[in-house]
């Protein structure tokens, strides 16, 4: 019964052995296809992707076909997910539209999911709603926020 137990534990020893060395491969060829798929039109920030399909459009087509896709429209939380938003703005020298407006209440904006926003990079002066129409948000090539009319059409960044 002891050797029986014995020959048992060796056999496991030798198959999480195996099981390791397929992880590290799975892992190696898996950072490989993460670099292969976001070149040149997406970037990773932390658990996020952002990604563009160079589509233009104006706000709910931009939303819609992120949404369509499993995503949302882009949405940066933070300095480093506006910075890799920016980096693809430059990339294609075209403006985004963010997953942000203030549709329902004047000078509030929010997410997509109705959160008030935590993080923002408006350029001096902005949001100023000109002429009362104003309520998406795009971004221009300095990474900085100008509210603008929701109809113009833009370059797609989704996040995942
Ligand atoms: C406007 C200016 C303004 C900004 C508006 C834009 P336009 O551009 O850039 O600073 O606040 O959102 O519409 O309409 O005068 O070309
Ligand atoms: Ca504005």
């Amino acid at each position: 019964k002891g050797d029986s137990g014995l020959s048992e534990i060796n056999l496991l020893k030798r198959q999480v052995s195996t099981l390791e060395g397929q992880l590290r491969a799975l892992q190696s060829s898996f950072s490989k296809y993460k670099q292969v798929i976001m070149f040149p039109n997406g970037r990773i920030v932390g658990e996020k992707i952002f990604m563009t399909s160079g589509y233009d459009g104006n706000f709910d087509s931009l939303k819609q076909r992120c949404s369509q896709a499993g995503g949302q429209l882009a949405s940066p939380r933070n300095a480093a997910e506006n910075a890799a938003i920016q980096q693809i703005i430059v990339l294609y020298n075209k403006s985004v539209f963010l997953g942000i407006n203030d549709i329902q209440t004047e000078g509030h904006f929010k997410y997509l999911n109705g959160e008030n926003i935590g993080y923002s990079n408006w350029h001096t002066g902005e949001p100023n709603n000109q002429s009362d129409a104003e309520d998406c948000v795009e971004v221009h090539s300095s990474g900085k926020w100008n509210d603008r009319s929701c109809g113009e059409k833009r370059l797609i960044v989704c996040e995942f």
